[in-house]
């Protein structure tokens, strides 16, 4: 199959594996992968009217939106929203209602973490495995698949890919072209932000460079159009093919990178599967990607607005230990969702098996019960024990490659335009991952 991408000028062939089986697709689990419990068509519910009884978080003004969401949300006494959409949604919003349903891995299972129409049936990996360990794993699996990644992603690890990342920012940077202070617009987001993480990631598995815009839109067909009907996303059967492909070029070539790593870690003894080694370059090609992008963009986004804080960044670099974490905190750009495993009353909402629940991580981070003066970004914040990398068993593995990404393109970006402005409209993105697809900023100074 060729799949071309819609944004980007680059084409690229996707092989059709001989061995990839495509999912089966029904209205009840049995007998299938995936299934609907109820048709769902966004159309026949129209744009979001009160987010406290009808929340979508693919509503086009939610992500622009989200921070004055919640604190309606939050000052109206709602601590847990709902939604008929996607066959049924709770949205928690305060700190202590979000921590509570991470931490109860019983009630709350992640077999799948995004929300979308369809619901993994019977012939899916089941719980507590899931389809890409761990993030889709419960006890006592997770902990197993947990181990075999940490070690590739420990500090030691990822600390001597800084001057890798640094100089790919400065590449990014010079692709720009002749800037004239003051007139020249570049979009942060796209011509900067959006490169980065795939590249590392996509260096970091083995995967060609050429793919990278392929890795976008793969991304972009997981975690964005999670409201089209189940088996309409052709996107889902690509990536398969892609990463069974790539497993199987890794098999006759092994080389020293992700890949060939997590084809021969074995549990407790027995080799893993494709199935589940598939499943776990899948979720690092799609965690890594618009995860760290979003975050970089937001970042830039605020300082083109704040140029006191960028100002305080130039003049005291030190200061940066700080800021990352505040921009992590005020911007955190992951919300996760669980499944209700059985039927439960949570704080009064009569949950039912199978019910969606939406993590909005970035929303704890704005509880004025947690983070004092939340909605203020504090520059050099000291208490700052945010939920950005999440709360629980499933805390970001990716923690430290994260962090060093978005410092180093937030410092290389700050050191070449040593002032910017905003100088349009900001395109966000749509879904469980909140950051800017369009950033255009004017250069008003360039480094000498
Ligand atoms: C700013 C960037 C990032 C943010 C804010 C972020 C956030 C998160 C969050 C909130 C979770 C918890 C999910 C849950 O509770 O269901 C998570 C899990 C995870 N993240 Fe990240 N992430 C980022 C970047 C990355 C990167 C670069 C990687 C690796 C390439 C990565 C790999 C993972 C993995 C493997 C998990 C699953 C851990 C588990 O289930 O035990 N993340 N991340």
């Amino acid at each position: 199959m060729t799949t071309i991408d819609e944004n980007e000028t680059t084409a690229t062939t996707v092989p059709v594996n001989p061995d990839y089986v495509p999912p089966i697709f029904g209205d009840s689990p049995e007998g299938t992968h995936v299934w609907q419990r109820v048709p769902y068509n966004a159309d026949d519910y129209g744009p979001v009217a009160d987010f406290a009884t009808d929340f979508d978080h693919a509503d086009p003004s939610y992500n622009p939106n989200a921070p004055e969401v919640w604190k309606e949300l939050r000052t109206g006494g709602c601590p847990v929203a709902h939604s008929d959409r996607y066959g049924g949604m709770w949205v928690p919003i305060t700190h202590d209602t979000v921590n509570e349903v991470a931490y109860d891995t019983d009630t709350f299972t992640s077999r799948s973490v995004v929300v979308s129409v369809g619901r993994p049936g019977d012939l899916s990996l089941p719980a507590p495995i899931g389809g890409a360990p761990p993030i889709t794993s419960d006890p006592p699996f997770h902990n197993m698949a947990r181990r075999l990644l940490l070690p590739a992603f420990a500090p030691k690890q990822i600390e001597p890919w800084e001057p890798e990342i640094r100089a790919l920012c400065n590449r990014l940077l010079d692709q720009i072209g002749p800037v004239t202070p003051g007139e020249t617009i570049i979009d942060a987001a796209v011509q900067y932000a959006q490169d980065i993480p795939v590249n590392v990631i996509g260096r970091m598995l083995g995967f060609p460079e050429k793919d990278e815009s392929l890795f976008r839109k793969f991304v972009h067909d997981v975690l964005e159009r999670i409201a089209e009907e189940p088996g309409t996303r052709d996107g889902m059967d690509d990536l398969g093919n892609y990463i069974l492909a790539q497993i199987q070029d890794h098999r006759e070539n092994p080389r020293d990178d992700l890949t060939s790593y997590l084809m021969n870690v074995e549990i407790e003894g027995t080799p893993v599967n494709d199935e589940i080694a598939g499943g776990m370059i899948i979720l690092l090609l799609i965690a890594g990607i618009d995860t760290t992008w979003s975050a970089i963009g937001s970042s830039l986004w605020h300082l083109a607005q704040h140029p006191e804080d960028h100002q305080r960044l130039l003049d005291d670099p030190e200061v940066m230990t700080f800021a990352l974490e505040e921009f992590l905190r005020a911007y955190a750009p992951v919300t996760m969702a669980r499944m209700v495993a059985k039927d439960t009353d949570f704080h009064g909402c009569p949950m039912k098996k199978d019910d969606w629940v939406l993590l909005p991580f970035p929303a704890a981070n704005r509880d004025p019960l947690k983070f004092e003066d939340p909605d203020t970004f504090i520059v050099d914040r000291q208490e700052n024990r945010h939920a950005a990398f999440g709360l629980g068993i499933h805390r970001c593995l990716g923690s430290n490659l994260a962090r060093l990404e978005l410092k180093v393109a937030i410092e290389e970006f700050v050191k070449r335009f040593p002032r910017f402005e905003l100088a349009g409209d900001t395109r966000w993105s749509v879904g469980q991952i909140r950051g800017p697809r369009e950033l255009p900023v004017r250069i008003l100074e360039v480094a000498g």
